[in-house]
């Protein structure tokens, strides 16, 4: 059976981007494929962050996932920090990436930009390394991610053409990106030129946002000049970036979404029917979240997840120390 791997670091409040970009896709694959679902708890310790909001955080991305539709039963899902071998597959394939592939990484470069030149971590530099260990350790052949991660999957592929060459072997298995068609980059709705992003909290629909302050954040949506309804992201970003959304969540093309909004020419009329369909889709998942939010489901849930997840991991950590030549005991 196929594997499909993914997973969110808890380092902000979820956003609707990452819903459309990733969460909502991650379920997409629990039927046919032996689906592995984590939380990147270890690359949330890239940047500064308060302990108890990491602790808080982390609980409620497993609950989102399980919101968001992931059976525990079909979908193994864990903590990155609960399964030892991706720490220890990190430190070996540190020695196979190279500082300067690592240091054209658009994500690096857009994080460090921003910080002290003198302070800026190892761990941040290094963060599509323990990637690549997360992706490999599954030998995954689909990795559901947002458009800003296609690169570090892009640089694990480069790892695995380089490892298995160079040993000889079909070690590794070849990762391949699936970016959704609509929706990998849901962009900020106070400057549709810019992503939302976790970070950057103005201009973010929050998960647990209040469902009439969605409501308001996107009636209130940085907009164009001009009345008519279509999608032109260059010329109009705001009103495409609105169509998105809803196109994403109502499973339509940009085409059908089109022809849908062609005879409005109020963008109040039109926000709000994308605010019906945020909310339409949010409510119930917040409903879901409550429930398990509140219930002893999540420590059971990563719990299994752990020794689902560890017992595969360490079956390729275990071929990866022989192949470089580690001695490994006969157990
Ligand atoms: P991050 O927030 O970087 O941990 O991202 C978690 C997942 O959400 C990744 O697959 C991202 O590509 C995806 N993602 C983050 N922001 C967006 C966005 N604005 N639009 C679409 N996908 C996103
Ligand atoms: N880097 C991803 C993000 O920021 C999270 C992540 C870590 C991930 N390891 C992964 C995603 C492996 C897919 C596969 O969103």
């Amino acid at each position: 059976m196929k594997r499909s791997l993914s997973g969110i670091k808890p380092t902000g409040n979820l956003t609707l981007g990452n819903y459309i970009g990733a969460l909502r896709n991650f379920k997409n694959y629990q039927d046919e494929y032996e689906n592995f679902i984590f939380i990147a708890d270890l690359h949330a310790l890239t940047l500064p962050i308060e302990p108890s909001f990491l602790r808080n955080n982390t609980k409620d991305i497993v609950a989102f996932y399980l919101a968001a539709g992931l059976d525990p039963e079909k979908t193994t899902i864990f903590l990155q920090s609960d399964v030892s071998a991706h720490s220890e597959l990190n430190s070996i394939l540190i020695n196979y990436l190279y500082m300067g592939e690592l240091s054209r990484m658009t994500q690096f470069k857009d994080k460090s930009q921003k910080m002290n030149q003198n302070a800026i971590g190892l761990g941040l530099f290094a963060y599509p390394v323990l990637m690549c260990a997360d992706i490999l350790l599954y030998n995954a052949d689909v990795v559901p991610v947002g458009e800003d991660q296609k690169q570090h999957v892009e640089l694990c592929r480069d790892l695995v053409h380089r490892f298995n060459n160079r040993y000889n072997k079909e070690l590794f298995t070849m990762p391949t990106p699936v970016i959704p068609k609509i929706g990998a980059r849901i962009m900020s709705l106070s400057d549709p030129s810019k992503k939302m992003s976790k970070s950057d909290p103005k201009g973010d629909i929050f998960l647990k946002d209040d469902l009439n302050i969605i409501r308001k954040k996107i009636m209130s949506a940085v907009t164009d000049t001009g009345s008519d309804v279509y999608y032109d992201p260059i010329n109009k970003p705001g009103i495409s970036n609105l169509m998105m959304i809803y196109a994403a969540l109502s499973d339509k093309t940009i085409e059908e979404v089109n022809e849908q909004f062609k005879d409005i020419h109020q963008y109040g009329t039109f926000k709000k029917i994308v605010a019906d369909k945020v909310i339409e889709e949010i409510g119930p998942f917040q409903e879901r979240y409550k429930a398990i939010i509140n219930s002893d489901l999540i420590d059971k849930v990563l719990e299994e997840g752990a020794k689902k997840a560890s017992y595969v991991a360490n079956k390729t950590l275990s071929k990866v120390k022989k192949t470089v030549g580690l001695y490994v005991r006969k157990k």
